[in-house]
């Protein structure tokens, strides 16, 4: 299209022959930026900030700080790995929502600014509907209507999608978050941040059924989810036993045994998770007569909820669609992928558009 695009605020649906757009992602602990042209995804780089499993947490005056050091970097390394100048591009989009608010500030004014320096237009995003976008970056695609579940370290949320900015909020977490549970019985156990993969590891060599974790399904047919009374399972368990991070590990001599027990409880942690995220999914995939199910967040990298979706699906006739392991934790590509859809939409943002740090899925 190139400087077609000044035409779309005042045309919607415009027919766009070509467009070029950036995504900017920096709402949590990832600074990322992708290209996408005509749809199709030219780059996607990311830089994940290492240095908060020191804090056990993200620190977000830390993150913000990262961001700032890095945003620069990063997009100019998305737009050489896309082969394109930054006068080829015909959009900006970054997140500006839900997330750290100084964090979403960086990548936000990052992308207001281009856009204005540019002469181009600018769409802010949905962090929680660029997961959404996560499985429909690249093909096989889900097609509409498809239930979503975006499982993150800040949000649990099963969404009929009925078409694409068309959504129905099925269930959401009423406490805490499918991640933040991970990142939090991981803490308990000592064995760092994000605790997701850490988990996820030992599970792989334990027993799910060395523990029987209570299973949240919440009342009869509910879609809701709560994730804290199994956390604070775990944390009685543990106290049981006298489990005392370093303690347990000095007063047990054997290494192995210390590293097949942690593998055990991962394990029986993880399988209560993955029966009730499974469980709720396939419930709202038949309730509302969906062929297919897609899964999206950073948790969808989780390899047990990978295979038993996918088990479950499988045997009950859905389709299901989980992103490559790049595109569940935070990243550009989802950001620049609904930005261009948007774009075709003539969607665009003001550039008074601020960061929303509570901003829902509607
Ligand atoms: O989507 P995301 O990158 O950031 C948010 O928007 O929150 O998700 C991060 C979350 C963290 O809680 C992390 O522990 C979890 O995703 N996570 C995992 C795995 N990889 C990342 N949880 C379980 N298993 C994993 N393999
Ligand atoms: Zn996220």
């Amino acid at each position: 299209m190139n400087r077609q695009s000044e035409l779309i605020p005042q045309n919607p649906k415009l027919e766009i022959l070509t467009l070029t757009i950036l995504g900017i992602e920096t709402s949590c602990d990832e600074t990322s930026a992708a290209v996408v042209k005509d749809g199709a995804l030219l780059s996607n780089v990311t830089a994940t900030q290492l240095f908060h499993s020191e804090y056990g947490g993200v620190v977000p005056e830390l993150a913000s700080r990262a961001h700032q050091r890095r945003i620069v970097p990063i997009v100019d390394e998305a737009l050489t790995q896309a082969g394109i100048a930054k006068h080829d591009l015909d959009a900006m989009s970054a997140v500006y929502g839900p997330g750290l608010v100084g964090a979403i500030l960086v990548g936000l004014s990052f992308g207001k600014s281009m856009a204005l320096g540019l002469g181009i237009p600018f769409v802010g995003i949905n962090h929680m509907e660029a997961h959404i976008f996560s499985n429909l970056i690249e093909d096989p695609k889900p097609g509409y209507p498809f239930v979503n579940l975006t499982v993150s370290g800040g949000h649990t949320q099963l969404v009929l999608v009925r078409n694409a900015f068309d959504y129905q909020i099925l269930g959401e977490t009423k406490d805490d978050a499918a991640g933040e549970a991970f990142d939090k019985v991981a803490k308990m156990l000592g064995i760092g941040y994000p605790g997701g993969p850490m988990i996820d590891q030992y599970a792989s060599k334990g027993n799910p059924a060395f523990v029987n974790f209570p299973r949240p399904y919440l009342e009869e047919g509910s879609l809701e989810f709560s994730f804290s009374g199994l956390k604070t399972s775990v944390l009685y368990y543990l106290r049981k036993i006298g489990y005392q991070t370093t303690a347990w590990r000095v007063k047990s001599a054997n290494r192995d045994g210390y590293e097949e027990f942690l593998s055990d409880i991962c394990a029986s942690f993880q399988a209560a998770v993955v029966d009730v995220l499974v469980e709720k999914t396939m419930r709202a995939a038949k309730e509302h007569k969906v062929k297919d199910i897609a899964l999206a967040g950073g948790v969808a990298a989780n390899s047990e909820l990978r295979r038993r979706l996918k088990e479950s699906a499988d045997s009950l006739g859905y389709r299901v669609f989980i992103p490559r392991f790049e595109f569940c934790t935070d990243n550009g590509a989802m950001v620049a992928t609904v930005g261009y859809m948007k774009m075709k939409e003539g969607r665009t943002s003001s550039l008074e558009l601020t960061a929303e740090p509570s901003l829902e899925l509607k």
